[in-house]
C-alpha cells in the first residue's frame, strides 16, 4: 500500500504555501514560523505556472528549487502541485480556443483562474507538458511527498458547453449507448420531436427556449463529472512513471454544497482521498454541516483515512459576509475532521496574501504577522495535531448509514418537477443533524455500497435509484436493519424514466405503500400531523399495502391519511415519510429509528458534545468536541493525548474545548 503522505509519520499539519507571492526575506521568515508552528506538510506551486514559465518556453525554477530545499531543511514534506490550476496569460492569448463556455455561449475569460476547458486537446497537451516538467525536475527531491494534480478540478467550471466539450460529450454518449436508437430510447426522444438520427446532431444542453430534455441534462452531468475526472487521470498517468511510488491525488470538494463531481467514481483514481471544506457563515448549524461533509468524504474514501487538504483558519473572502471564527473554533473544526477520519489538518493558506482576490482570506499567518491571536492559535493547533500521531491510520466506527447518490442529487433537482422546492440536501442535512444531536456517528454511503454492517439505514429523497440500489436497501431491512426512506424516492430509473404502477416505484413493495398522486404544498403552506408537529412542502395520497400508519395528517388535502408509515420486514422494518416534517417531528422520527435499531451514541453526553470513535492498530481513540458553553464530564478511561493526562470516568472537557482519549 502507498503511504498517505510519503515520509510523514503522524497527522499532517500545514497548508497551501504560495512563496511566489513574496520577497525572499518573507520566505525565509516563513521557514522559521513553520518550525515554530510544527508545520509538517505544505501544498506548493498550485498556481505556480506563470511564475515558472512567464513566457512560453522560458523557465524560472529558481524560486521553487530554493523553496523545496528550504522546506526539506526544515523537515516539511511537500504536496507538490502540477502547477496547472490556472493557465498563464500567454497561453490563453495564443490559444483562446482553450477557454470554456457557459450554457448561453459566453466565453469565460482569463483574469481570474481555472479559465480552461478540460475538453480542449490543446489545453490538455500544455497541461501535461507542465505537469511532466515539474515531475521531471523534482522526482528525486527529498521533500517530495505527494503529487497534487491541478486544484479543485471543476470548482469554477463544472460544466463547459464549448464546441470541444460538445465533441467530447458526443464521444461519451457513443461509448455509453453504442448506437443512436439506444440513446433515443434512454432520452425518451419520442417527446417534443427530439428524435436524433445521428450522434452528430446531439449537443450539450445549451440555453434553450424551454426545459431541455431531462435525460440529456442528466447525461451531461454524468459526462461532465467523467470528463473532469479524465483530465485528472491524464495528468496522473503522465507523472506516475516519472516518480513511481510517490502517491498522487487531487483535492476534492466532498461537501454538502458541491453537487457536480461524483466523487465516489473519482475516489477510485486517487491514491488517497484529499478534501477541502469551508463552512458557510450564514449556516447556524455549520458544525453539523462540517460533520456531514467529513462523513461523506470518509464514505467516498471507502471508510479509510483521508486528508483534510484545505479549510480556513478564520474568515473566508468569498461569501457576502465573512464571519471570523470564535475562540477555539479553529481547533474544534480541525479536530472534528480528524474525528471523522482525516489524517491531516491543512489550510488555505499558510500566509495571508497582500494582493489579489484572496487578500482578505484568513491564513495561519495573518496580515498582522507573528504577533497575532491567529498565529498563537496556529502554534497551539500544531502542537495538538502533533500529539495525535497515535491515531493515524485508524478508522471510524459506525452502525448507521445515510444513503447519498450524486446521480439522485442531479436528477431530483432537474426542472419541471412537482415542486421546485424539493432539494436533495434538505432531508439529508435534517436527518444527519438529528442523528448528530443524539451523538450517533453516521457513515455516508452509496445505494449500491455494502450495507451489511448497518443496523440503521436512511435514504433521504432518493428520487433516482437503480434496481440494484433498491434491492440492496431492501435487503438491509430483510437482514434485520431499520430502513427509513423519505418522500420523492424511488420515482425514476437511471434514465430518469418514471417507474410505473404507483409511487414510490422502486420502494413500493419494501415500504408496503402505494401512492397514486402527489399533493405538493404551496410556499408557506403548513400541515399538521396527529402528534401535533407540523410539516410542509410535500404531501401525497398514501394507500397502505402492508404498512401500518405511524403518523397521519390532521388537516390539508391529505387529512386523515398516513404521513409516516412502518412495515415490519422479517426482523427488520421499513419506514416511509411522506412529507417534510418540522424539526420536532424529525427528531421524534429519528429517536424512534434509533430505539428500534439499537444504534448507540459514542458517549452518553448532552446534545452539542460531538464524540466519534476511531479504532486502529494503536488502539481505540475517542475524539470529543464540546460545542456547548458548559464543561461536560465524560466517562472514558485512558490517556488524553492533547495534555497527556490520565482520564477516569467524570473527566471534564471544558466548554468549547476538545479532548482525544486513547482508551485503556
Ligand atoms: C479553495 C481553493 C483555494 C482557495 C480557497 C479559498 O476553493 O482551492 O485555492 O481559493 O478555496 O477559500
Amino acid at each position: 500500500m502507498i503511504e498517505s503522505i510519503h515520509g510523514l509519520h503522524g497527522v499532517g499539519f500545514g497548508g497551501d504555501y504560495n512563496p511566489e507571492q513574496w520577497d525572499d526575506d518573507v520566505r525565509l521568515a516563513d521557514i522559521d514560523l513553520m518550525r515554530e508552528a510544527r508545520v509538517s506538510v505544505v501544498s506548493l506551486a498550485i498556481f505556480g505556472w506563470a511564475s515558472i514559465e512567464p513566457r512560453e518556453g522560458s523557465y524560472d525554477w529558481s524560486w521553487l528549487d530554493t523553496t523545496m530545499d528550504r522546506l526539506h531543511g526544515a523537515g516539511v514534506r511537500v504536496s507538490l502541485a502540477t502547477a496547472t490550476a490556472s493557465p498563464p496569460p500567454w497561453l490563453t492569448r495564443k490559444h483562446p480556443e482553450i477557454l470554456p463556455r457557459t450554457a448561453d455561449g459566453s466565453v469565460l475569460s482569463p483574469g481570474a483562474r481555472q479559465a480552461y476547458s478540460v475538453s480542449s486537446r490543446t489545453w490538455r497537451d500544455y497541461a501535461v507538458r507542465m505537469a511532466v516538467a515539474v515531475a521531471e525536475r523534482y522526482r528525486d527531491h527529498p521533500a517530495l511527498a505527494l503529487w497534487h494534480v491541478d486544484n479543485e478540478i471543476g470548482c469554477h467550471v463544472p460544466h463547459d458547453y464549448s464546441d470541444s466539450a460538445a465533441e467530447a460529450f458526443r464521444s461519451w454518449l457513443q461509448r455509453r449507448y453504442g448506437d443512436i436508437d439506444t440513446l433515443n430510447a434512454a432520452w425518451g426522444t419520442a417527446f417534443w420531436s427530439q428524435r436524433y438520427g445521428d450522434f452528430a446532431d446531439v449537443l450539450p444542453p445549451r440555453a434553450a427556449p424551454s426545459h431541455s430534455n431531462p435525460t440529456q441534462q442528466l447525461d451531461f452531468a454524468r459526462y461532465s463529472s467523467d470528463e473532469l475526472l479524465s483530465y485528472y487521470v491524464e495528468l496522473r498517468d503522465a507523472i506516475r512513471p516519472i516518480s513511481p511510488g510517490v502517491p498522487i491525488t487531487t483535492n476534492f470538494m466532498c461537501t454538502s454544497a458541491t453537487k457536480w463531481m461524483d466523487y465516489r467514481r473519482w475516489a477510485a483514481e486517487v491514491d488517497i482521498v484529499a478534501n477541502d471544506h469551508y463552512s458557510i457563515a450564514a449556516d447556524a448549524d455549520r458544525e453539523i454541516e462540517l460533520a456531514l461533509s467529513a462523513d461523506l468524504t470518509r464514505g467516498v474514501a471507502g471508510g479509510r483515512p483521508w486528508l483534510l487538504m484545505e479549510h480556513s483558519s478564520g474568515a473566508v473572502n468569498w461569501q457576502p459576509r465573512n464571519r471570523a471564527k470564535g475562540p477555539g473554533e479553529m481547533m474544534r473544526n480541525s479536530l472534528a475532521h480528524v474525528a471523522r477520519g482525516s489524517d491531516a489538518v491543512m489550510f488555505f493558506q499558510w500566509r495571508a496574501s497582500q494582493a489579489g482576490a484572496e487578500k482578505f482570506h484568513s491564513a495561519l499567518v495573518p496580515h498582522a504577522g507573528r504577533d497575532s491571536q491567529m498565529f498563537r492559535d496556529a502554534v497551539d493547533l500544531g502542537a495538538a495535531v502533533t500529539a495525535l500521531a497515535p491515531l493515524t491510520g485508524s478508522e471510524v466506527q459506525s452502525r448507521t448509514a445515510l444513503i447519498w447518490d450524486y446521480e439522485a442529487w442531479w436528477a431530483v433537482e432537474l426542472d419541471a418537477h412537482p415542486s421546485a422546492d424539493v432539494e436533495y440536501m434538505d432531508r439529508m442535512r435534517a436527518l444527519h443533524a438529528a442523528l448528530w444531536r443524539r451523538g450517533i456517528t453516521t457513515d455516508v454511503v452509496g445505494s449500491t455500497d455494502d450495507l451489511r454492517g448497518y443496523d440503521l439505514v436512511i435514504a433521504p429523497t432518493l428520487y433516482l435509484v437503480s434496481d440494484e440500489g433498491a434491492a440492496n436497501i431492501a435487503a438491509a431491512a430483510e437482514r434485520g436493519a431499520t430502513v427509513a426512506i423519505t418522500y420523492f424516492s424511488g420515482i425514476v430509473d437511471p434514465d430518469d424514466h418514471i417507474r410505473l404502477g404507483g409511487y414510490p416505484g422502486a420502494f413500493r413493495d419494501l415500504l408496503g405503500v402505494r401512492v397514486d398522486e402527489f399533493f405538493p404544498l404551496l410556499d408557506g403552506e403548513i400541515t399538521t400531523l396527529d402528534d401535533g408537529t407540523s410539516a410542509d412542502l410535500w404531501s401525497e395520497r398514501v394507500e397502505l399495502a402492508g404498512a401500518e400508519p405511524v403518523r397521519t395528517f390532521t388537516d390539508g388535502p391529505m387529512a386523515g391519511r398516513p404521513a409516516v408509515t412502518r412495515r415490519q420486514v422479517g426482523s427488520g422494518a421499513a419506514w416511509y415519510v411522506a412529507t417534510r416534517q418540522d424539526e420536532a417531528g424529525t427528531a421524534a422520527l429519528v429517536d424512534a429509528l434509533i430505539a428500534e435499531s439499537g444504534v448507540q451514541p459514542t458517549l452518553d453526553a448532552p446534545a452539542g458534545v460531538e464524540a466519534v470513535r476511531r479504532v486502529g492498530e494503536q488502539g481505540s481513540f475517542v475524539v470529543v468536541i464540546n460545542h456547548t458553553e458548559e464543561a461536560v464530564p465524560i466517562d472514558l478511561t485512558g490517556t488524553e493525548l492533547l495534555t497527556g493526562a490520565a482520564t477516569e470516568p467524570g473527566y471534564k472537557v471544558e466548554a468549547g474545548a476538545c479532548a482525544v482519549i486513547q482508551e485503556a
